[in-house]
This record gives structure tokens, C-alpha cells and sequence, in this order.
């Protein structure tokens, strides 16, 4: 157990702003677990590229950082994948690729960690961790057992899961166990992948995908951000089929029988917000669902870029933009 006081949470959240963090905790073994027993339920992060920090954070901040795995081959295609929470997330799909088991190719590049995956069950390019994971193994504060929880009943939805809600705050993700395959599945039905043709390698899935995504969405290394900062949006039928009647050209991608699901950046494009900038914050020039700071933005600042965002959104649609990204106060959580 290695505990840091009074740090920069600057390496701490991708989108960087100027905050202090006055604990952190790093774990790496179940004896490191045992061992700590907070007072009040820690903050759990990962790598912090989901997580925005809007003030000093005064709760501990707890991480697990092992990053040890193992491939159990199940029979002549499938293999059990079971890593530690602590591993990169892109780093995992790089050793996955360069070992030749498919299953997680399109999650490539995904900034974070690989106990951060099931929390908001991670998602791109056609596929989302909830297709590929088996088990999450998830460590009790107050029990200060693992229990190892089925993928039936974590509850995977659009970014969401048991982890952020009847789990939330109870405890930590230590390991994720992936079910991958030796044979050829590849999944090409997005865009930018579509025009790849059905006898594809692994590698070139991987590759393409890794292209699609720098053109498309900005380096967090190169300028701060946490991807995608809002959902989008899951409405009734008749409000699109009324929506369209006035937007004709509305995209919406069917999600079931009564909901239709809308590009949050469609919204945002036709509202004048892509490459918008907002003193030192902004949307992202290429893709407006991106949030960025561009160096000197603020707390403040983002938050009224938020509102101004949401508030046009609903004036307009009458939608209601909910954050994707995890922004935290002093204490704890204020929107999740
Ligand atoms: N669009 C615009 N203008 C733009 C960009 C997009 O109008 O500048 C519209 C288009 O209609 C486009 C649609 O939005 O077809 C969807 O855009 P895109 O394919 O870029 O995906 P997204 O819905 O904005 C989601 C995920 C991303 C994921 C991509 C690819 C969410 C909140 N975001 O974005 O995930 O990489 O699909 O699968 O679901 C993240 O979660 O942080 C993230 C980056």
C-alpha cells in the first residue's frame, strides 16, 4: 500500500485542471485491501479519464493498481482472459491482438483502466465490454470479501451498471474476466470499419479502428479530455417521429420497440457548439460531443459551458443531456 497526501491531480484526470487531491491510496493486493479500512467510502478511480475533479478533493481517493493476467484456454477457440484491474485498457487489447484472440479489437485505444471498463461498460464501434465480459470480481468494503459477480447481474446497460448504481461506493473492482476467441470475428458494421471487407485480420480491425479514432476524437496526452462528456440520448418514438416532423434530417438509431437513440453530437453540431470555445474550455473541433480544455480552463468555466449546452439542448428538443463524465466535488460525486 503506497498512500500520497496532498498531491496535483493534474496526472490524476485526463481533463487536468488545477486541483489538489489530499489522499490517495494505491492497493495492489488483497492483502493491501484487508489491511486498509477507510473511514468514510472512498472516491475508487482508475486512470481518470472518465473523472473530472471541479475542486479540491478533500475524500480519499482510492486506486487498485495491480496489473498482473492470465489466458485459460476453454477448448480449441475460446480463452478466458482474467486481468487485473490496474492493467491499461489499450495495452490489454494490444496483447490480445498480438496473441491473436479476437473479441476486443473494436475497444481499441480506449483511454483508462481495466477495472474502469465495467463501470460504465465501455463501448465503440460496435461493440461494448458487456458482449465480452464474464465476470467482474468485486472486493467489499464493509465485508472486505471478493465476490465474484456474474455478467447476468451486473446489469450492463448504455454506459451504465451495477457499478454506478446499487454498487456505487460499496467497494472496488479488482479483476475482469473476458471471453475471447481464436477464430475470426470480426465486427464491421460502423462506420469506418464498414468498408473492410469479411476475411480481414485481426491486426487490420485494430489498425483501422486506431485510425478512425485519431481522426476522429483527440488525444488526452496531447489535448485534456474525458471522450464523449454527454450520453446520447434515449427518447420515445413519438418524440422523434414529432422531432422529425420539425428537424427532418434528425438521425436516431432504433434502440427497441418504443426508443430511439440520438447523437448528442448531431445536436450539438446543429446548434453551433462544434469547435465552440468558452474561455479556455470548448468542443472539440472534429467531433462536439468532446469536451476539452485547452490548458487555462477552469472549473467555473466548464460548468457554464455545461449549462449553456444543456440549457439549448432542452430549449430547442426538449432534451435532457445527461453527463457521461464523472464530475466530482470536494466530497464525493456530483453528477455521475
Ligand atoms: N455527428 C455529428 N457531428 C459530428 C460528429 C458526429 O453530427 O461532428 C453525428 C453523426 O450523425 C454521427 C453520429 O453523431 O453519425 C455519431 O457520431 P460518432 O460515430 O462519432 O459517435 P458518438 O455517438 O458521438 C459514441 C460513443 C463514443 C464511441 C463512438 C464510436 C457515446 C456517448 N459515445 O460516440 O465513446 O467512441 O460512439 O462507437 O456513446 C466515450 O464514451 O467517451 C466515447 C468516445
Amino acid at each position: 500500500m503506497r498512500i500520497l497526501s496532498h498531491v496535483s491531480a493534474k496526472p490524476y484526470s485526463t481533463f487536468r485542471f488545477q486541483q489538489t487531491l489530499a489522499e490517495v491510496i494505491e492497493l495492489s493486493s488483497i492483502a493491501d485491501l484487508n489491511a486498509y479500512n477507510p473511514v468514510s467510502a472512498p472516491i475508487v478511480l482508475g486512470e481518470g479519464s472518465n473523472t473530472i475533479f471541479l475542486q479540491d478533493i478533500t475524500a480519499p481517493i482510492c486506486r487498485y493498481i495491480a496489473t498482473e493476467k492470465s489466458i485459460t484456454t476453454i477448448d480449441d477457440n475460446y480463452g478466458l482472459l482474467h486481468v487485473a484491474a490496474g492493467h491499461n485498457w489499450h495495452e490489454l487489447v494490444t496483447w490480445t491482438v498480438d496473441n491473436s484472440w479476437w473479441g476486443i479489437e473494436n475497444l481499441a485505444l480506449i483511454p483508462g483502466a481495466v477495472g474502469a471498463a465495467p463501470v460504465q461498460n465501455i463501448g465503440a464501434y460496435g461493440v461494448e465490454l458487456a458482449d465480452r465480459c464474464l465476470y467482474v470480481d468485486f472486493y467489499h468494503w464493509q465485508t472486505k470479501q471478493v465476490q465474484r459477480i456474474t455478467a447476468a447481474r451486473c446489469s450492463f446497460g448504455y454506459r451504465d451498471s451495477i457499478f454506478k448504481q446499487d454498487l456505487a461506493g460499496k467497494g472496488i473492482i479488482i479483476a475482469v474476466g473476458l471471453l475471447l476467441q481464436k477464430a475470426a470475428m470480426p465486427i464491421l458494421n460502423y462506420n469506418g470499419l464498414d468498408n473492410l471487407t469479411k476475411n480481414v485480420s485481426l491486426k487490420t480491425v485494430y489498425e483501422t479502428v486506431i485510425n478512425v479514432r485519431n481522426a476522429k476524437l483527440p488525444t488526452p496526452d496531447k489535448l485534456a479530455n474525458c471522450g464523449s462528456f454527454f450520453k446520447n440520448p434515449i427518447i420515445s418514438h413519438e418524440q422523434f417521429v414529432s422531432l422529425q416532423q420539425v428537424f427532418p434530417t434528425i438521425p436516431g438509431y432504433k434502440v427497441n420497440q418504443h426508443s430511439i437513440k440520438v447523437p448528442a453530437a448531431w445536436l450539438l453540431e446543429q446548434q453551433g457548439f462544434k469547435g465552440y470555445c468558452h474561455d479556455g474550455v470548448g468542443c472539440y473541433e472534429k467531433q462536439p460531443l468532446v469536451l476539452v480544455n485547452y490548458g487555462s480552463g477552469t472549473p467555473n468555466k466548464l460548468l457554464e459551458l455545461i449549462a449553456m449546452i444543456t440549457d439549448t439542448v432542452h430549449r430547442t428538443y426538449a432534451i435532457t443531456l445527461e453527463p457521461e463524465v464523472r464530475l466530482l466535488s470536494a466530497s464525493g460525486i456530483i453528477k455521475a
